[in-house]
C-alpha cells in the first residue's frame, strides 16, 4: 500500500492539463456493449475504476486494449451475461452494465455494487426503471438476475430523484428497446450529455440530455465510433483548490469552463479571481481567502456533490464561517475527523457541517476514507506547515491520474513512497 509525503506551503504555479472524466468514461466503457463492434474512445484517464471496467469489459468476452489515453474496445466477440460479485463490489458503477448487457443480451446476472461509502447506495430507481422497461428481475442472495425474453419495450419513466447512474442505465437499456422511452426527471449532468453523444454517434436516436426530460426512441442495431470523453469537472475543481489554499496562480488547460458554472462563483466568493476563455480557466489566488456562502450540494447545475470535500478543505483556511449543506449522500464527511488533525476546526453532524477558518493548519499523518475526501487531504496537506503523511492512496487512483505527478508539476513538493 502507497502513501502521500506532502510537504506543504509551497506555492503552485504553471500550467495542467484536466484529464478526461471518469464519470464519462465509465457509462460510455459499458454502452460500448450494445453497438456488438470496434469503438475507439479518445481521452480516458489511466484510473484503477477504469481498469476495473475493462476487466469486466474482458470478463464479458470484449476485447480491449489501451493507447495512451486511448481506449479500443471491440464487443463482437461478447458472449458472458453475467459478472462475478468479485469485479461487480469494485465500484459502484459496474451496475451500469446491468441495462448494457440487458439490452445486448435478453437477459443479466449481476451483483450489487461496491464503490465508496457514502452512505447507504440503493439501485431501487435502476431496478423499478428496467421493470418498467419489460425486465424481469429476482434477487437472490445478493445476486440480481435480469431477463427480458421478449426484448424490451419503450417505457415512461419518471424518476423519484435525479439519479445520474438510473438515467444511464435506462437511457443505455431504451437505445435497443423497441419504441420510445421518456424520462422524466432525468439526471442533467454533463457527463449524461457525453453518454447520450456517444450513442447517438452509434446510430442511437436519444434527445434531451442534459435537460430534465430524455426521449430515447429505440433503434434496431448501432454501429462502431470514435469518441473523446469530455474534461474531468471534478479533477478541475480540485485542482483549483489546490491553487486556492496556497494562494496561487495556475491555468487549468483542456477544460469546460460551463461545466463548473455553480462551482467557479465559490472561489470568486474567496477571494480568488477566475478568467475562462475557451477551454482555459486561468485561477489567482490571494494571500489568504475569505469564507464563502452555504455551500450546498444539490444535482446538476447545482454544487456537485463531489467537490464538496476539496472545497471544505478550502475553507478550512479561509477568514470567517463556511456552512456546508450535502443534499446527495447521507455520509460524506469522512475527511472532517482526518481535516481536524490537520488543525482545521470543523463541526459536522447529519447533513451540515459548518467550518470556522483558521489561520494555518499543521502537517499529521491522515488517513483517506473515500475518493474525494483522500482529495480534501492532499489540497488541505498543500497549504499545512510540514509534512503530512497520507495512507491509502489508492483511493485517489480511482479518480485522479498521477495527482502526484500532476502537483509536483506545478511545484509541489510530493512524494509517493
Ligand atoms: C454518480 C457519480 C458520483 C456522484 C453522483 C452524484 C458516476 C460514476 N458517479 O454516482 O461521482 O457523486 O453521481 O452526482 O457517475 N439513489 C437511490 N436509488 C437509486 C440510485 C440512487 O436512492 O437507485 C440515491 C443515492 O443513494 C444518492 C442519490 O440518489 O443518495 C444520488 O445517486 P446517483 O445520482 O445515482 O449517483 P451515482 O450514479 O451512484
Amino acid at each position: 500500500m502507497s502513501k502521500l509525503l506532502i510537504e506543504g506551503q509551497r506555492k503552485l504555479r504553471g500550467e495542467v492539463r484536466v484529464q478526461g472524466a471518469k464519470n464519462s468514461a465509465l457509462p460510455i466503457l459499458a454502452a460500448t456493449i450494445l453497438c456488438g463492434d470496434e469503438s475507439v474512445l479518445h481521452n480516458c484517464p489511466c484510473l484503477s475504476d477504469i481498469d476495473v471496467c475493462v476487466e469486466i469489459l474482458r470478463y464479458l468476452g470484449c476485447r480491449v486494449s489501451r493507447h495512451g489515453h486511448t481506449l479500443v474496445t471491440d464487443s463482437r466477440p461478447m458472449t458472458g451475461d453475467e459478472i462475478p460479485t468479485s469485479l461487480m463490489r469494485q465500484m459502484r458503477s459496474s451496475i451500469i452494465f446491468l441495462g448494457a448487457i440487458l439490452a445486448r443480451c435478453g437477459r443479466a446476472y449481476l451483483s450489487f455494487p461496491g464503490g465508496c461509502e457514502l452512505g447507504p447506495r440503493p439501485i431501487d430507481l435502476h431496478l423499478d426503471a428496467l421493470r418498467k422497461l419489460g425486465a424481469e428481475i429476482t434477487e437472490h442472495h445478493g445476486r440480481i438476475c435480469c431477463s427480458a425474453p421478449s426484448g424490451l419495450c419503450g417505457a415512461s419513466v419518471a424518476l423519484a430523484f435525479p439519479s445520474v447512474g438510473a438515467t444511464e442505465n435506462i437511457m443505455i437499456a431504451a437505445s435497443l428497446a423497441k419504441g420510445t422511452t421518456i424520462i422524466t426527471n432525468a439526471a442533467r449532468e454533463p457527463e449524461i450529455v457525453d453518454l447520450a453523444d456517444y450513442l447517438n454517434k452509434c446510430g442511437a436516436c436519444v434527445s434531451g440530455a442534459g435537460e430534465g426530460t430524455v426521449i430515447i426512441e429505440g433503434v434496431g442495431s448501432l454501429h462502431g465510433t470514435s469518441h473523446t470523453i469530455i474534461p474531468d469537472r471534478i479533477v478541475a475543481a480540485t485542482l483549483m483548490s489546490a491553487a486556492a489554499v496556497t494562494g496561487s496562480e495556475i491555468l487549468l488547460r483542456d477544460v469546460i469552463p460551463s461545466h463548473l458554472g455553480s462551482v467557479i462563483p465559490v472561489f470568486e466568493e474567496a477571494g480568488c479571481q477566475v478568467d475562462t476563455q475557451g477551454g482555459r480557466i486561468n485561477i489567482s489566488a490571494p494571500q489568504r481567502l475569505r469564507s464563502f456562502r452555504m455551500v450546498r450540494t444539490t444535482p446538476y447545475p447545482g454544487f456537485p456533490t463531489d467537490a464538496q470535500a476539496p472545497v471544505m478543505a478550502m475553507a478550512t483556511v479561509a477568514k470567517g464561517t463556511t456552512v456546508f449543506v450535502e443534499n446527495i449522500f447521507e455520509n460524506r464527511y469522512k475527511h472532517v475527523e482526518e481535516l481536524k488533525r490537520l488543525g482545521a476546526n470543523v463541526s459536522a453532524e447529519g447533513r451540515v457541517a459548518v467550518v470556522e477558518g483558521v489561520g494555518e493548519l499543521f502537517s499529521a499523518p491522515v488517513q483517506a476514507w473515500d475518493l474525494r475526501g483522500s482529495a480534501a487531504l492532499v489540497v488541505a496537506a498543500l497549504c499545512a506547515q510540514g509534512v503530512t503523511e497520507m495512507d491509502t492512496t489508492s483511493f485517489l487512483q480511482r479518480g485522479y491520474e498521477d495527482l502526484d505527478v500532476t502537483l509536483r508539476d506545478l511545484g509541489a513538493v510530493v512524494k509517493k513512497i
